[in-house]
């Protein structure tokens, strides 16, 4: 079939829909318009699915298949060399360079430090307020994503990167991402201008970072040390510049959505009683001392995890850009054309998912899910490098906190879902109260 799947026309309105509602609108297009359809964005029209056999065409196709998605326009902001942004030859090599210290074994290397800050951020939680969750979260999810990528172990060191890199965070604004226009010094005074001195500050904070391990090197585990003696293929090594934008980005990449996945996991356990119940029993059986092997090992912990992944994806809808053409539910989409991935909409599927709107992990025990099914972490060849940390990050600490803090819902008010930069998360916070 030539031509585009039908869809909604106007990119202004539904970017301003989505930006107000993402999740419902995601599911609202999907169920007016069928499967696959046309979403208009700043981007071009991208034609999506949430099917899982249009998801098996899209997984399976030869990766050289695709483009990274608005790579011309956002490499200036996000750095030509980010892995989101590459293809081909070149995206495959950066991966595989970034892929060893995310492996397995490697993971253990960083289990008492996740376990370490989780307790920590904790220790200060008020006892007569309401705890904020999705914020202690931000805060522990962002030391973990410092200490382990970048291997900084001083609190004071920390904390200046942190500020640092929050401050571009706050600085980059969705607007300039997709409008070149806007990206303008105007004498110094626009917010591109802001964004970048806050991008320059950090990169000489890394710099110096550099400098100072690249001096007598000690043997370190972190990932910023093994990107410095990785080697390509050829025998060269990773830039300064390809370094720091790939630092850049497991912190960006790494820290939101985990942080926003523990904010949900901690709100539906606590909406939950049975679940509660559950989890807290499975916990108890664990030795004083934790086990970072143990708890990762634990079926109801992980089902747990699956589920708020599931019902809360903080990447509800992905995309790749064809350089080839490629047939996608009877449409013969030509070379150019975007193509998504909804995520939300195959995780909602009551035929896969009955009742999809509730929070339940066993169906998790009950059955298992194909990769086109079950998809939190995207896949194919751009599958999150970061997926297998993410969830030993969200297992332990909710295995750290949920054996020491007995905490209930501190209202009954639904929780909205918000865009934060290129992810959703919770709206407004998830608060709960000691019990
Ligand atoms: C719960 C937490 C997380 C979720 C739900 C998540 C989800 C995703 C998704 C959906 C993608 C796009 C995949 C695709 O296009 O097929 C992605 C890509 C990526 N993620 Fe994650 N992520 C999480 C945590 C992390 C962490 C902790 C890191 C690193 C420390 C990380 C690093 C990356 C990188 C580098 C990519 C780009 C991969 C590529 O283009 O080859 N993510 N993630």
């Amino acid at each position: 079939m030539n031509g585009l799947p039908p869809g909604p026309s106007n990119p202004l309105v539904t970017t301003l829909k989505y930006l107000r509602a993402p999740y419902a609108t995601l599911l609202e297009t999907a169920q007016r318009y069928g499967d696959p359809y046309s979403w208009p964005s700043f981007l071009g029209s991208m034609v999506v699915t949430g099917d899982p056999a249009g998801i098996r065409t899209l997984f399976t196709a030869d990766p050289d298949t695709y483009l990274a998605l608005g790579a011309e326009l956002l490499g200036p902001v996000l750095g030509e060399s980010n892995l989101i942004l590459l293809s081909g030859e070149r995206h495959r090599a950066m991966r595989k360079l970034q892929l060893p210290p995310f492996h397995g074994a490697r993971m253990r290397a960083y289990g008492q430090l996740i376990i370490d800050a989780a307790q920590e951020h904790a220790a200060r939680w008020p006892r007569d307020r309401p705890i904020q969750i999705h914020r202690t979260m931000q805060e522990i999810s962002l030391q973990v994503i410092l200490e382990a990528v970048l291997g900084l172990r001083k609190p004071e060191t920390r904390e200046t990167f942190k500020t640092a890199v929050l401050s571009v965070i706050a600085a980059l604004k969705p607007s300039f991402m997709f409008i070149e226009a806007l990206r303008r010094p105007l004498f110094g005074l626009s917010a591109w201008a802001r964004f970048q001195r806050k991008r320059a500050h950090v990169t000489a904070l890394f710099e110096e970072e550099l400098r100072a391990r690249r001096a007598p090197p000690e043997p370190r585990e972190d990932i910023l040390s093994l990107l410095l003696s990785a080697r390509y293929e050829d025998g060269s090594a990773l830039t300064d510049d390809e370094l720091l934008t790939q630092m850049m980005n497991l912190i960006v990449a790494g820290h939101e959505t985990t942080a926003s996945s523990l904010a949900w996991a901690f709100h539906h356990i606590h909406r939950e009683p049975a679940v509660k119940a559950r989890l807290v029993e499975e916990l108890r059986g664990l030795p004083e001392t934790l086990d970072p092997e143990a708890v990762s090992r634990l079926p109801y912990l992980e089902a747990v995890c699956s589920e708020a992944l599931r019902l809360e994806p903080v990447a509800p809808l992905i995309g790749r850009k064809l350089r080839t053409g490629l047939t996608l539910q009877g449409f013969d989409l030509p070379p150019g054309t975007s193509v998504g991935i909804s995520i939300l909409q195959v995780h909602r599927r009551a035929d896969l998912y009955p009742d999809p709107e509730r929070f339940r992990p066993e169906r998790f025990l009950e059955r298992s899910y194909t990769p086109f099914e079950y998809l939190p972490f995207g896949g194919g060849a751009r599958r999150c490098l970061g997926a297998a940390f993410a969830l030993y990050e969200m297992k332990l600490v909710l295995a750290t906190l949920l054996r020491k803090y007995d905490l209930r819902p501190a209202n009954n008010a639904p929780v909205g879902v918000a865009v934060r930069n290129t992810t959703v998360g919770p709206r407004g916070e998830v608060e709960l109260l000691h019990a």
